[in-house]
């Protein structure tokens, strides 16, 4: 057997004993993406052999967390890909106003960025008092700190200017207040969401929701886990419902194919389920 080889076999045995001690499963994760962030972590720790990560994630709480951090890649910002959110607001958004009520999901919230920025958009569109944004991850660390809400000042040029890049209607400023050196979102913004866990590998469908946006998630998934979690969104969207994927992904290649899905913005994948089983949707809302 080669070096590689047995790294790739030991790799295999952390993920069972990770999973069977966590219940988090990252078997189907992207296995390069998998296993560099092994290593990191192993060099960090000063471990040669990955088969040692083993006794210290059974029996050493701290390490597992640290271990599950090292799965998390957290990296967001508001308004990441400001294009993305003047697409929505120029596409989507109409839409959405025709519903008394509007039911939306950020699946993979990270520390809110997003689930913050589309809050924004909701209330310069007037949609905001009628909705309800669910922001999900699966690290309860990324939640606290979604809930809390509070972000770096050092940030702040970045949003703003992601912020002034989606077509906005105010200044990001109005939407938080700074305090030391860290600025903390509006109240208003935070009582519309609700921010739970959820992992997309193993629980269950949401509800009837009218948005969902799951923006570099499935990135780290390999393709059968990008195929059940794509069934997953799906069947969480009413009819007429959209999907918002971001520009690392595409419907097109996955299980659920081009076909009960309107394209809504081919760059930055938006796309919007059918409403009728025959795809002529001329007409209907
Ligand atoms: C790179 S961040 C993306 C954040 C945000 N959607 C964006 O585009 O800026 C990926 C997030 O997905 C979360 N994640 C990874 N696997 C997940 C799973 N199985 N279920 C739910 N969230 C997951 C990670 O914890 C992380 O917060």
């Amino acid at each position: 057997m080669t070096q590689a080889e047995l790294e790739a076999v030991e790799i295999e045995l952390v993920l069972e004993a990770l999973c069977r001690r966590s219940g988090y499963d990252f078997r189907s994760y992207a296995r390069a993406s998998v296993t560099r962030r092994l290593r990191q972590l192993m060099e960090q720790k000063g471990i040669d052999h990955a088969s040692a990560l083993i006794p210290k994630l059974l029996h050493e709480p701290v390490f597992l967390h640290e271990l599950l951090a090292a799965f998390s890649v957290t990296v967001s910002a508001m308004f990441r890909d400001p294009d993305f959110w003047c697409s929505l607001r120029e596409n989507v958004i109409p839409l959405l106003q025709t519903y008394p009520h509007v039911r939306a999901w950020v699946a993979g919230c990270a520390c809110g960025e997003e689930a913050y920025s589309l809050a924004i958009l909701f209330k310069e569109e007037g949609l905001l008092a009628k909705s309800t944004i669910y922001a999900t991850d699966i690290s309860d660390r990324n939640l606290a700190a979604a809930k809390a809400g509070i972000y770096p000042l050092r940030h702040v040029r970045e949003y703003s200017q992601n912020y002034q890049k989606s077509g906005p209607q105010d200044t990001f400023s109005s939407y938080s207040h700074a305090s030391h050196d860290h600025i903390i979102m509006n109240r208003d913004l935070k009582k519309r969401i609700t921010f739970a866990n959820h992992n997309l590998a193993a629980d269950q469908v949401f509800a009837e929701m009218h948005l969902i946006l799951c923006r570099n998630v499935m990135i780290y998934f390999n393709q059968d886990l990008k195929n059940q979690v794509l069934g997953l969104l799906s069947n969480s969207l009413i009819r007429g419902g959209f999907l918002c994927l971001g520009t690392k992904e595409s419907l097109l290649f996955s299980i659920l194919g081009p076909g009960g899905w309107n394209e809504i913005d081919s760059r930055n994948k938006i796309y919007r389920k059918r409403i009728r089983d025959n795809g002529d949707d001329e007409g209907a809302l």
